[in-house]
């Protein structure tokens, strides 16, 4: 069975390109940040957050019982939490943090690993995140980092939120990505990282079809 992981930071066009290469290959998708994301929100709902330094072995609980769907629809991927469509509720910059504080905690980490690997079938797997071709799917066939500067990243950040008729600062957008940079790569457990045997692909001046391009002849050089 055929797995291709994609990780890297946020902003690099990961989660559209695994979007891209699971339709073009017609494989299964996982999407870890969304299981990250859905952690942090569930946790927060049961006002276990604040208490991770002390006692966790209830989270873990929670994380190992996770109740979580994930059902495609014409409008992208429906995610449900205890039967509850919570899709656009994971996207905000508030689930953004519980998640970041969930991604740091590794009992919370190793309790969501048998999950993530459920999602491997005979299908085939696009994998997105940022330890997945590193700790989940070490034996992945194609492995790909992809990552792009802080500014570019944050340039493109900037556009989408004006084109969605936000307002927002650049300066404040980048300085934020820079903190989430050292946040991701710093941390003790599974740290931001490409893997040895991946492929590095900088898309900060690269359109998502060159991206794609490039990754798409790599990636037919490594199925099985
Ligand atoms: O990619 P994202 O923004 O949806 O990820 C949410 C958080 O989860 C972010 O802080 C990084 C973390 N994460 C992680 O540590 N490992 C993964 N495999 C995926 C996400």
């Amino acid at each position: 069975m055929n797995i291709i992981t994609i990780d890297g930071p946020s902003g690099s066009g990961k989660g559209t390109l695994a979007t891209k290469l699971a339709q073009y290959y017609q494989y299964h998708l996982l999407d870890s940040g969304a299981i990250y994301r859905l952690l942090g929100l569930s946790l927060a709902q049961q006002n276990l957050l604040t208490q991770l330094d002390g006692n966790i072995s209830d989270a873990v609980n929670i994380a190992t019982h996770l109740d979580i769907k994930f059902v495609p629809s014409m409008h992208g991927i429906q995610t449900y939490l205890n039967g509850e469509d919570v899709s656009k509720q994971i996207r905000s910059e508030e689930v953004g943090l519980f998640a970041s504080k969930v991604a740091a905690i590794a009992p919370l980490r190793d309790a969501l690993l048998a999950r993530q690997r459920q999602f491997a079938t005979s299908k085939g797997l696009v994998a997105d995140g940022r330890d997945m071709g590193t700790v989940v799917f070490p034996q992945a066939q194609a492995k790909i980092y992809l990552t792009a500067s802080a500014q570019s990243r944050a340039e493109r950040r900037y556009k989408q939120l004006q084109g969605m008729g936000v307002d927002a600062k650049l300066s404040a957008i980048l300085i934020n990505i820079e903190e989430r940079d050292r946040r991701d790569t710093q941390r003790v457990v599974a740290p931001l990282k490409p893997a040895s045997d991946a492929l590095i692909i900088d898309s900060s001046h690269l359109s998502i079809d060159d991206v794609f391009n490039q990754m798409r002849s790599y990636i037919d050089t490594q199925l099985i």
